[in-house]
């Protein structure tokens, strides 16, 4: 089967840097895939390709939406990545701080509503209606990430566990087919961890594929369904939890002793 996203060769240069080098990675419906590597390696600049923050020097960046056109993605502006289907956290938490819980979901839901300014300013029955939707939505993808009971609350007083809940429930309010996580248990405490193991699982199984960015390796082990693991923007490995785990290049280039823990 076609793989939903496929790159090919995608190479990032800064300057003299080469972020990426000739990297390949796929992405198949139904899957929890794994980047990892060393800091540094040039896994968020790949999602910084991938998601238009980035123009990338070289290669191939094809999405197949489920029932549409494949579309290279190479150059788009990310709302325009959004638009076709494709949603992101950041590894630094980029949510509005003095909003609340809900707005901050709201605002994912732009991009799928069609409410205009004039909308807005003249509040038609229309334009009600579909606020009326988007408020019931957003709330049901908070109840999703068990934050329903603060959606009234500043997003910046929320501890910092549940900010990154927040920012997959704002993520999964654009409506994604297939959703890139970068580092979201970073700062997060076992329980808190072993809670978004069971929601990633969870928004799996409801049908969107998952490119995870993670260093935490019992989180990684434990949901992948595949792994690629880059180190100095190459691709140095490829392959099951197990594999992987079991890999030599893997182990000295990056898991060390840790992985018999794993
Ligand atoms: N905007 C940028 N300008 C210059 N260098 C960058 C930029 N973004 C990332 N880099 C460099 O690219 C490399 C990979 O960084 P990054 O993708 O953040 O790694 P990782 O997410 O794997 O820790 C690093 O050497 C970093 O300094
Ligand atoms: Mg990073």
């Amino acid at each position: 089967m076609e793989p939903l996203l496929n790159v090919q060769k995608l190479t990032m240069d800064f300057g003299g840097i080469r972020a990426i080098d000739r990297l390949d990675v796929q992405v198949h419906a139904g899957q929890i895939v794994a980047l990892i590597g060393p800091n540094g390696a040039g896994k968020t600049t790949f999602f910084n390709c991938i998601t238009g923050i980035y123009k990338p020097t070289a290669g191939h960046i094809l999405l197949q939406p489920p029932g549409k056109k494949q579309k290279r993605l190479n150059g788009l502006k990310p709302n325009k990545v959004t638009e076709q289907g494709l949603a992101r956290t950041f590894q630094n938490i980029r949510l509005f701080p003095n909003m609340t819980v809900l707005e901050n979901v709201m605002i994912g839901m732009h991009c799928r509503t069609n409410a205009k300014i004039f909308g807005a300013i003249f509040r038609n029955p229309q334009t009600r209606k579909e606020e009326q939707y988007i408020v019931d939505h957003s709330y049901s993808i908070l109840k999703k990430v068990r934050l329903q009971t603060f959606a009234n609350e500043y997003a910046k007083n929320l501890p910092y566990g549940a900010q990154r809940r927040l920012e997959i429930a704002r993520a999964l309010a654009t409506d994604p087919f297939m959703l890139l996580l970068d580092e979201p248990a970073a700062g997060m405490n076992p329980q808190e961890t072993l809670e978004l193991d069971n929601l990633i699982t969870q928004i799996r199984d409801e049908g969107l594929a998952i490119l995870l960015i993670e260093h935490d390796m019992k989180l990684v082990m434990s949901i992948s369904d595949y792994i690629f693991v880059v180190d100095y923007g190459k691709k140095i490995a490829e392959g099951t939890p197990e594999e992987i785990a079991q890999n030599p290049a893997v182990i000295k280039a990056y898991l060390g002793e840790d992985v018999e823990h794993a």
